[in-house]
This record gives structure tokens, C-alpha cells and sequence, in this order.
């Protein structure tokens, strides 16, 4: 019997995106607990590129050949052995650990939920990876109260869109950075206050926050660490370590982002994807490129700049 084959991404070595090259490779198949899906849509996550540059090769060196990617949806075409939950057929979306830029693609049930029908593929896309972690920092780490203050950093981006609408949603008051392109946007997310980083330093407008949400890190991180009021808290998304030293002066709490495990459940995937599909939360799509553009998707995602998510979208027309 023949093998069968898909189109996927696959990274040879570190290197700019033109290590993102589309090629022919056997189909994987579903393991105990898993699902094969077919990829309707994947977003392009900045972690994607800083891997694919090398940046954390001495923490946790890449395998190759790999197929970059994560966040995902489409339909069920196999199931794995023992699993019972999920059917052929049904829309899917979550997260995958063995490469979302391709045809195909396996997840492991506990990361796997049904898509709304009152949602699209490519926005069910923009969940894993952004409102989840949104969430995450935002409600499990941060623990944010109705009336708290909280400062949301790159208001505008894959995950700052969904933080800035979880909090005012929860009833906290809203402060998110953005540039001046995007300050109405960060608006009617709901933010109280939009700061244009590009010209007003945020220590102006944000201070006696409860909560910051720190998607920046470097100076961003430990300038944010001093409009924290006392008992407060700041979460940062990106590797660095807050100063311990700087927080017991501060008298306030910063870690690094801690999700539980397993992340994302399907619980919290079900969560957000009812409060888009009933309207409450909205996500947005920067710019969608077709599957064998990937590396013209990691180009754009590493200007730093824009509104959403960039999405690759599989090749549908074939069979
Ligand atoms: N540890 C984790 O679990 C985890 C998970 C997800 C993300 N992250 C990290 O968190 C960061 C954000 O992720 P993302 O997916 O939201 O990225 P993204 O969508 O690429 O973020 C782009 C946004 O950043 C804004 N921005 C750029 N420079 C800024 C500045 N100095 N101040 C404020 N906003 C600025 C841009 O706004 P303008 O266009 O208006 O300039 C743009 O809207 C990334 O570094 C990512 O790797 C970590």
C-alpha cells in the first residue's frame, strides 16, 4: 500500500524564513488519544520565528527537520486508538505539538475542541496562543478582580486583543499601549485608556495599576515593574526573569506566564470559543497567506507590528 502524503513546512536548520521551505512528506498517523486533523487554518505565533532564528537553541535546541506551528483548526480525518470523545468529520480547533503548518496534523484530545458554527476556521485559529493565554495570565496568574486597574501591553496584538476584552469583560478597567494606527481599535476592545507608546511614555497615564500584562519584556518589562501599586502583580509572557530583588523593594509579585497544564485544555478552548461565538469577545485576522507563503507570514510577524493574527491557510482544493 502506498503511503499517503501531505504538503507541510519543514525547517531544515536556524536561520531567516527562507528556512521555511513547503515540501511533500507522509501523512502522520494518529497515536493513542490523538486525532489526525485536517489544517484549515494555523496562526503564526511569534515564538514560531524566534525558534526558527535559533534564540533559545542553548534551552531547547529544535529537532530537524520540524514543521513549525501550533494553533489550529479543521476537521477530523482519523482518530487514534482509545478515543472516544471526539468523532471523523467534526470542526476542530486548539492546539498541536507536532506542527500546524501543514495539510495535516495530530493533537492530543486533551488540547482539542468542537469549533462553533457561529465561528470561523481562521478565527477558532486565533484562540490557542493568544485568548488563551490572555487567560491565562490574566485570570489563573493574576487573579483580576472586577474594578482592578490593569495595563495591557501591544493592546493590538495576537494576545492583547483578547486580554484587553477578558478584562473588561470581567469589569476591570482597561489601559492598553498601542500605536496611534491602532489606538481606536484598542478602543472598542474596551479599554478605558489607550497610550501611543511612539510618543507618550505609559508611566504617564498607568500608575497604581493592579495588574500589568507584560508582552514586551526587556526595558518594557522593567519599567512596567514601577506603576505596579504595592499587593499588585505583574505577568510577563516573554523568558526573562523579573528581578526578585526589584519586586521585594517594589512590594509587589512578577513571574513569568504559568499556565496549568494540560494548556490548553478543552475546557478553556470551549470557555473562550462560547464567548466569540455568543458575541461577548471578537478576535481579528492582521492577514492570511496561503500554506506555501509561510515564510512571507514569518516576515511580516517579525516587523513586530499590526492588529491580530497572521494566519496560513491550507491548500483546501486538494483532495
Ligand atoms: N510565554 C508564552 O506563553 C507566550 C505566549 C504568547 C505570546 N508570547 C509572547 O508575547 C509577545 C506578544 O505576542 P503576540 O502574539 O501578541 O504578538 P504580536 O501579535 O506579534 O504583537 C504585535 C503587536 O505588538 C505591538 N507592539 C510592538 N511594539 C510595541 C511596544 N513597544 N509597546 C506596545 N506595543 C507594541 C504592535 O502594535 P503596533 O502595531 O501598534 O506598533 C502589534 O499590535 C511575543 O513576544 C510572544 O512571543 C508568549
Amino acid at each position: 500500500m502506498s503511503e499517503k502524503m501531505m504538503q507541510a513546512i519543514q525547517v531544515r536548520r536556524y536561520g531567516g524564513p527562507e528556512e521555511l521551505v513547503l515540501e511533500s512528506i507522509p501523512r502522520p498517523q494518529p497515536g493513542e488519544g490523538e486525532v489526525l486533523v485536517r489544517v484549515h487554518a494555523a496562526g503564526v505565533l511569534p515564538i514560531e520565528w524566534k525558534v526558527r532564528q535559533g534564540l533559545f537553541k542553548s534551552v531547547r535546541p529544535s529537532t530537524f527537520p520540524y514543521i513549525p506551528g501550533s494553533a489550529f483548526s479543521g476537521i477530523i480525518a482519523e482518530v487514534g486508538p482509545g478515543v472516544t470523545a471526539f468523532n471523523i468529520g467534526q470542526e476542530v480547533f486548539g492546539r498541536s505539538n507536532n506542527g500546524a503548518y501543514a495539510e495535516y496534523t495530530i493533537a492530543e484530545v486533551e488540547t482539542l475542541a468542537l469549533k462553533p458554527e457561529q465561528i470561523s476556521f481562521e478565527e477558532a485559529a486565533t484562540i490557542s496562543g493568544g485568548a488563551t493565554v490572555a487567560w491565562s495570565a490574566l485570570f489563573e496568574n493574576a487573579d483580576l478582580q472586577p474594578g482592578q486597574r490593569v495595563l495591557v501591553h501591544a493592546a493590538a496584538g495576537g494576545v492583547g486583543l483578547f486580554a484587553v476584552q477578558f478584562a473588561h469583560w470581567r469589569g476591570a478597567q482597561v489601559i492598553g499601549t498601542a500605536s496611534a494606527a491602532n489606538a481606536r481599535f484598542v478602543s472598542s476592545l474596551g479599554a478605558d485608556i489607550v497610550i501611543d507608546y511612539t510618543r507618550t511614555p505609559f508611566e504617564g497615564l498607568a500608575r497604581n495599576v493592579d495588574v500589568v500584562l507584560d508582552t514586551m519584556g526587556g526595558e518594557v518589562l522593567e519599567r512596567s515593574m514601577r506603576v505596579v501599586k504595592r499587593g499588585g502583580i505583574l505577568i510577563t509572557l516573554l523568558g526573562q526573569e523579573p528581578s526578585q530583588q526589584e519586586t521585594n523593594r517594589l512590594g509587589i509579585r512578577a513571574m513569568r506566564n504559568a499556565p496549568t497544564f494540560p494548556f490548553p485544555s478543552t475546557s478553556l478552548l470551549q470557555n473562550i470559543a462560547r464567548l466569540m461565538a455568543t458575541g461577548q469577545i471578537r478576535t481579528t485576522i492582521a492577514r492570511t497567506f496561503p500554506l506555501s507563503e509561510a515564510s512571507e507570514a514569518h516576515a511580516l510577524s517579525e516587523t513586530g507590528h499590526g492588529r491580530g493574527r497572521i494566519m496560513l491557510k491550507a491548500l483546501l482544493d486538494r483532495a
